[in-house]
């Protein structure tokens, strides 16, 4: 029995994916598993593409960060309702409203099996939602999951040759992804910097996976060897 939160890259929801139905029934299988021998999964989903399109449409007329993060926000919230009423609908005990803060997830938690959420205010991305509800929740662990194999020296679409890492230590993993700070809205790093940052600072281990293959998140939750990154204090 355990307590693990899994961040949910919005892009693994992606909508140019034939298999996506395929993915979202296996990630229900996976939670009604994890909760049958007694879990309790915080579920933290990414904003994707209505995320990235909204943000986009409004870039020419909307400077403020902030402003733009809002919009982030809400795409994530929206792909959270999509998890949390597939979760619903088979029956899996799901908190019944999307927290709106970390603190309101941490209580939920209490209550609940499984709590599905999204992005809280601007300045970080869901990456760092996780980190936190992981952190107050008392989590073992953040998996994160993600659409690379694993975190790479640099990125791998501009530097194919880019060496990959098993394992690497939180400060290592804060000096590939750059200091913890936010720097753009909808901008996408392997790992949020800001979330990095707070991992590090509170020693919480995470594990960096490739979420596409949904083996990778079961195994990660099971404590097996899920072939991604295993990033420790
Ligand atoms: P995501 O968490 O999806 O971040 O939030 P991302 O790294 O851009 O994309 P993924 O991980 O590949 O899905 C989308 C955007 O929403 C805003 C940020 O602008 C973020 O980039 N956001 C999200 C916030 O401002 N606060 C939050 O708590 C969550």
């Amino acid at each position: 029995m355990a307590t693990v939160v899994v961040a949910l890259g919005g892009s693994l929801l992606r909508p140019e994916v034939e298999e996506r139905h395929d993915w979202l029934l296996g990630l229900v299988s996976i939670v009604r598993d994890r909760v049958a021998v007694g879990d309790r999964l915080g579920l933290v989903v990414g904003g994707g593409a209505p995320a990235r399109e909204g943000i986009e449409l409004v870039s020419p007329i909307i400077d403020d960060m902030n402003h733009l993060d809002k919009i982030g926000i809400a795409a994530t919230r929206l792909n959270a309702t999509i998890i949390r009423e597939a979760l619903a609908d088979e029956g899996i005990p799901v908190s019944g409203a999307i927290p709106q803060e970390v603190s309101e997830a941490v209580e939920a938690l209490l209550s609940s099996k499984v709590v599905v959420m999204g992005g809280t205010v601007p300045g970080h991305t869901t990456d760092t939602v996780a980190i936190q509800l992981a952190i107050r929740s008392g989590a073992g662990k953040c998996v994160i999951a993600t659409n690379v194999a694993k975190v790479y020296e640099q990125d791998p679409k501009e530097h194919p040759e880019a060496k990959s890492f098993d394992s690497l230590t939180l400060d290592q993993l804060q000096s590939i992804v750059g200091p913890a700070e936010h720097a753009q809205a909808g901008g996408s790093q392997v790992v949020d910097p800001v979330g990095v940052g707070e991992a590090a600072s509170h020693g919480l281990p995470l594990d960096i996976l490739d979420g596409r293959e949904l083996q990778n998140i079961r195994l990660a939750l099971e404590g097996g060897d899920f072939g991604g990154t295993v990033v420790t204090g």
